[in-house]
């Protein structure tokens, strides 16, 4: 079909993106009375962290990252020796999708279709922050920079190249940690460090 932004101008800042994500309708997601969730950072940070969307805490707070799953990539970042002040925390899509049970919401992953809608955000963020090296956490993330679903697990761990150059990394969405238990959770935890570790070591 056509593209919904086929005759929108990009966004000239980031601040832009802030305000006009927060009118976005062109999902259901974005029409499900929500605030939207802009990235967050130095406005050129060498290295952008793509997330899948906002959670319950996020969609409260107004930031990236700072629910359960952004506790745990966040101590993986400090132990990866990755500083906050070199990276651009964002989502593939910027409103949260959830279904209502009792006083809960509850977490429902995005469509392909949500994703690729949503896409244009993440690449107008691209555009303007330029990021030498991005990493994606989890299948959404994967879906919105390569613009097709892949395998994570067998994409993760090694360098891709985007079309304008940007190198981008795959590896697991930490929420995907936190339904583990024991052994398998220790094993996964570690992956995930030694990916971590490797971007590290590609930024400096
Ligand atoms: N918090 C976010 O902002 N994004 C995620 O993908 C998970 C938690």
């Amino acid at each position: 079909g056509k593209p919904v932004f086929q005759d929108q101008e990009r966004p000239v800042n980031l601040k832009q993106i802030a305000k006009d994500i927060e009118a976005c309708r062109r999902c259901p997601i974005g029409c499900n009375g929500t605030s939207a969730v802009a990235g967050e950072g130095p406005s050129h940070a060498p290295l952008m962290i793509v997330g899948e969307q906002p959670g319950d805490v996020e969609e409260q707070q107004g930031r990236p990252f700072v629910g359960p799953a952004g506790q745990v990539l966040r101590s993986h970042l400090e132990q990866a020796g990755i500083d906050l002040g070199d990276a651009w925390l964002t989502n593939a899509v910027k409103h949260f999708k959830f279904v209502p049970r009792g006083k809960r919401r509850l977490h429902q992953s995005p469509t392909a279709k949500e994703i690729d809608i949503c896409r244009w955000w993440v690449e107008s963020e691209r555009l303007l922050v330029r990021p030498r090296l991005i990493l994606a956490l989890g299948a959404s993330a994967a879906r919105s920079l390569l613009g097709r679903t892949v395998s994570v697990q067998k994409e993760r761990s090694r360098p891709h190249v985007l079309d304008d150059g940007t190198e981008l990394w795959l590896t697991t969405h930490p929420s995907y940690l936190l339904r583990l238990q024991d052994d398998a959770r220790a094993g996964e935890e570690q992956r995930f460090a030694e990916d971590l570790r490797a971007v590290a070591a590609r930024l400096k």
